[in-house]
Parts: C-alpha cells; sequence; structure tokens
C-alpha cells in the first residue's frame, strides 16, 4: 500500500473534522463565541502542518476491527485536540521554551503566555466536550473511551511524563527514569488514540490485548525517534529546533545508549510491533505501515 498517499487522506479528513469543530468563521470579537484572540491562538497551533498521527491511528485501529463511518472522528478530533494543547504548553518558557513548532514560531511567541495557556486549556476541554457530545453510539463504550483518555492524558499518563520530564533535566538519570517519561509523556496518549479506535470499533478481547501491545511498542518508539531526530534531524522539515535535548540536557535515550543503540532499540521495537499484527488479515496493513513510518519519518 501507497502509505503516503494514506496519510494524506486521513489527514485531509481529520483536517475538515477538526474545522467544523472548530470553525474559523469570523474575525469579528466575540461571533464565534469567544474572543478573538483566543480563536487565533487555537487556530495558529491546530492548523500548522502537524503529522495528525494520533487521530489518524485511532482511524486505523476502528477501520482495521471493522468500523464504519465517521463516529470515530470526535475522538480522533479529541485526541489531536490534546496533544496540540500539549505541544504548546511544551513550548512556554517554564517548560521546554522552545520558538518554533510545526513551522511557525510558538503559540506563547506569537500571543504572548497568558494567551498560549489558556489555548492550551481551551482545546483541552473543548476535546473533551466534543468527545462526550457523540450523535450516536453506545454510551457505556464511550464512557469507558474518554475515562481512557482522560488517564492517559493526566497524572498518571501525559501530564506524569512531563513532570518526570522536566525533573530529570540536568541530572544523570537511569535507564528505567526515561523509560517512564517515554512511555508517559508521550507514548500513553499513542496507545489511547490505538485502543480507543478498537474500543469504539467493537474489536474483540483479543484484538484489544494484541493491538494493545502494538500501541506500547509504537509509543515508546515514537519518542525514541523525536530524541533522534532532535540530535540529527532537519529542523526545516521538522518545524522545530533540533539541538536543544543536548543544550537542555533533557533525559533522552541517545544521550543513555547513544545513537546507535537507541535507533536499533526504535527498530526492534516497530519489528515487534508489526509482527504482533501478522496474525490479523489486510485489514490492518495501514497500521503496521505507521509503525515502519513512525520509525523512517524525518518530521
Ligand atoms: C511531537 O509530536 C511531540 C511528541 C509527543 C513527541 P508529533 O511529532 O506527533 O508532532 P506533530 O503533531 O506532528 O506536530
Ligand atoms: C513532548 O516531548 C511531549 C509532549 C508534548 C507531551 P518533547 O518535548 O520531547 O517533544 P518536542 O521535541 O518538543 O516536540
Ligand atoms: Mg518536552
Ligand atoms: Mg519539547
Amino acid at each position: 500500500m501507497d502509505i503516503k498517499k494514506y496519510l494524506q487522506e486521513k489527514k485531509e479528513i481529520v483536517d475538515k473534522a477538526l474545522e467544523n469543530y472548530l470553525p474559523n468563521r469570523t474575525e469579528k470579537s466575540g461571533e464565534a463565541g469567544f474572543p478573538t484572540s483566543l480563536r487565533k491562538a487555537i487556530q495558529h497551533s491546530l492548523f500548522s502542518g502537524g503529522k495528525r498521527i494520533r487521530p489518524i491511528l485511532s482511524v486505523a485501529a476502528f477501520e482495521a476491527v471493522g468500523g464504519k463511518g465517521d463516529k470515530i472522528l470526535p475522538f480522533a478530533c479529541g485526541l489531536e485536540m490534546i496533544h496540540t494543547y500539549s505541544l504548546i504548553h511544551d513550548d512556554l518558557p517554564a517548560i521546554d521554551n522552545d520558538d518554533y513548532r510545526r513551522g511557525k514560531p510558538t503559540c506563547h511567541k506569537v500571543f504572548g503566555e497568558a494567551i498560549g495557556i489558556l489555548a492550551g486549556d481551551g482545546l483541552l476541554t473543548k476535546a473533551f466536550e466534543l468527545m462526550t457530545k457523540p450523535s450516536s453510539g453506545d454510551l457505556a463504550v464511550i464512557l469507558d473511551i474518554v475515562n481512557e483518555i482522560a488517564r492517559a492524558s493526566g497524572i498518571s499518563g501525559m501530564v506524569g511524563g512531563q513532570v518526570a520530564d522536566i525533573e530529570s533535566e540536568g541530572k544523570e538519570v537511569d535507564f528505567p527514569t526515561v523509560e517512564y517519561i517515554h512511555t508517559h509523556k508521550t507514548g500513553a496518549l499513542i496507545l489511547a488514540s490505538v485502543r480507543t479506535g478498537v474500543k469504539l470499533g467493537r474489536g474483540d478481547d483479543e484484538t484489544l490485548k494484541a493491538f494493545t501491545r502494538y500501541g506500547e511498542r509504537i509509543g515508546l518508539a515514537f519518542q525514541i525517534v523525536d530524541d533522534i531526530l532532535n540530535v540529527e534531524g532537519k529542523a526545516e522539515l521538522l518545524g522545530k529546533s533540533t539541538g536543544s535535548d543536548l543544550f537542555k540536557r533533557k533525559a533522552t535515550y541517545p544521550s543513555l545508549l547513544g545513537l546507535e543503540e537507541s535507533r536499533r532499540r526504535a527498530t526492534e521495537l516497530m519489528e515487534s510491533a508489526i509482527d504482533l499484527l501478522n496474525p490479523f488479515g489486510p485489514e490492518v496493513e495501514p497500521l503496521k505501515e505507521i509503525a515502519r513510518f513512525i520509525i523512517l519519518r524525518e518530521s
């Protein structure tokens, strides 16, 4: 299959749905139902060339287990809103203090820190507003999914990982700490994206188990590759600065294990993620290709 074409097609579907949920309706203050500055800040960060990997994973997993139609879209878009909020806050001076994201100046650079913080808060809460107003579906399944996404985003998931990340800056940390950081700050939401698709598509328990192990592996691999790209990637392709992890003495895979060993581990994770999907049919092909893409990506 042509993975580039697949990702492009799914990205367009996600982008259209996001625009529908957060319309760029007017320049006039108040007409969107909230202040213009907030709308502009959200638009700036949300519609600026993200890869949409999390929503695409949720759609791919949903379709792999036989899910049909667009009822996955509120969850796919919710996941992307939560991710985008996490990027806006991650870039703030108090956290990573970064100036570029998705090929543009970061949200706080353009709109100021206060609006940056509040745009993040707005995206996070909008995600839950969206996911808890489904047009159809089994409410027990939806409640379970929303609970899982909340857990993956919060103190036991991404927020916990972010705290460990900043508290490890400039310190000698051991391998379990780096693994904790990666599986929480990044892995948790990626895993939740895959599991959301399986749960909404009513995949059986065995499928959920296998896809969970797949999701854990690609989630960790994704952050190892993010670390590697921070060392040897091209800022123009990444749309964000490189070299910053070394400068800030971040706890990363390359800093602990070196580039070669980091690359080897990411590849091994990708291969074992793909192996886990081998018992399934052609319907899991996009998920296998996404695992390969995560390793080979340059942005
Ligand atoms: C970057 O995520 C931050 C991490 C969690 C590693 P992505 O690489 O998915 O960023 P976008 O959404 O494509 O900009
Ligand atoms: C980002 O981790 C994780 C979250 C935003 C939750 P990083 O700080 O390593 O990612 P980049 O390199 O800034 O995208
Ligand atoms: Mg960070
Ligand atoms: Mg960062």
